[in-house]
């Protein structure tokens, strides 16, 4: 870690909007499907260092991803679960009020209305097998920065899960807020990159028990189990990190190949927009950047996949790790939420760092 942990937590919250802003520029980066277009505007402005970040607001992502934060905190040590996801839901359902132009995915809209917090169990919703977007994995980053030492690691997967299902009850979807969490985690732990996904195939199992224990359409989540599994398992080989070793890219990967292969690894041609996929994107150009914010978000903000949400998983990730090192301040001063995230992250280092003094004492 190279820099003190709160900061990490500050710069993992701001830096996560700050990637949504750029990667969806008031919708149009987010829906413009080539990533040497996007490029070639970038260039125009000045580059990433001259991008002023007044006006660019946040999308759906960082308007849900501080909704899991602020339930989070607002649940500080509650140790009922269902009291925290009653929470989650209606946190989802509130932020839905400010959702104009920020172009909010279909399931997140109409299944966070839907969800009734009052009510005993009102924060579920069934099964359903067209819900594998990455709505879930954008928002829950944030629960591995309250989550995030190792004895928490069972709450870390039922958190992602129950708030993943909320509102994409599919294991693609909500698998892919296990993921966005547990390498918020792995970071916080100074875990190594390279290592983090053979960290997630060992994860897996458990989400699956837990899955099975919560008793909640069973049949029809095993069913739909593997292709998450498949996916990431292939994306590993693909790398040669599925035993943790150092990655494999392929020569050249500008800007061109890593669209097809963003497009090669999707659900159904939009790289980055389902829940595997998106934090897969993430993950790409976190083990390829080191600590370049700018060959960060070369890779991971400015393609023509689902760029906004692959942005502000990898913008988190990277925030953790390396704080605000080499950012041009004008990517973040004036940050729609800056304050909030700000406030968020501090509250969120605040309920971490207490429990674990309670453990190690
Ligand atoms: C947790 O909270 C729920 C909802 O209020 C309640 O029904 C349940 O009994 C609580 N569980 C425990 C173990 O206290």
């Amino acid at each position: 870690m190279s820099t003190g942990l709160l900061e990490g937590y500050v710069a993992a919250m701001v830096l996560s909007a700050v990637g949504d802003s750029l990667g969806y520029f008031n919708g149009k980066w987010e829906f413009l499907l080539d990533g040497e277009k996007i490029h070639k505007q970038l260039a125009e402005r000045g580059g990433l260092d001259a991008i002023d970040i007044e006006g660019w607001r946040v999308s759906d992502d960082t308007v849900m991803h501080l909704a899991t934060a602020e339930a989070l905190i607002a649940a500080g040590k509650e140790e009922n679960l269902t009291q925290v996801y009653s929470l989650i839901a209606r946190h989802y359902k509130a932020c839905m009020s400010d959702m104009v132009g920020r172009a909010p995915g279909g399931a997140s809209v109409s299944n966070a209305l839907k969800l009734e917090p009052d009510e005993p169990n009102g924060w579920r919703i069934p099964f359903n097998k067209h819900e594998g977007g990455c709505g879930a994995a954008m928002r829950a980053m944030c629960i591995g920065l309250r989550f995030p030492h190792p004895e928490q690691q069972d709450t870390l997967i039922q958190v992602s899960i129950e708030s993943g299902r909320m509102t994409h009850h599919h294991p693609t979807g909500y698998l892919g807020a296990v993921a966005s969490a547990l390498f918020t985690s792995y970071a916080v732990n100074g875990k190594p990159p390279q290592e983090w996904g053979r960290g997630l195939m060992q994860v897996l199992p458990e989400a699956k028990k837990y899955v099975i224990q919560a008793g909640y359409f069973v049949k029809e989540n095993l069913e739909s189990w593997d292709y998450f599994k498949d996916q990431w398992e292939m994306y590993l080989n693909l790398r040669g990190i599925s035993n943790g070793r150092p990655p494999i890219f392929p020569k050249p990967f500008g800007v061109k190949e890593r669209d097809q292969f963003y497009k090669s690894v999707s659900y159904s041609g939009w790289g980055g927009s389902s829940g595997h996929d998106a934090p897969m994107i993430a993950y790409d150009a976190i083990l390829a950047s080191g600590d370049s914010w700018k060959e960060l978000a070369h890779r991971a903000f400015f393609h023509g996949g689902d760029s906004d949400s692959t942005a502000a998983i990898a913008g988190c990730w990277w925030g953790v790790m390396h704080g605000f090192k080499g950012v041009s301040p004008s990517n973040y001063k004036k940050l729609e939420y800056k304050d909030r995230l700000e406030k968020a992250a501090r509250a969120l280092y605040v309920l971490q760092s207490k429990e674990n003094s309670a453990i190690t004492l």
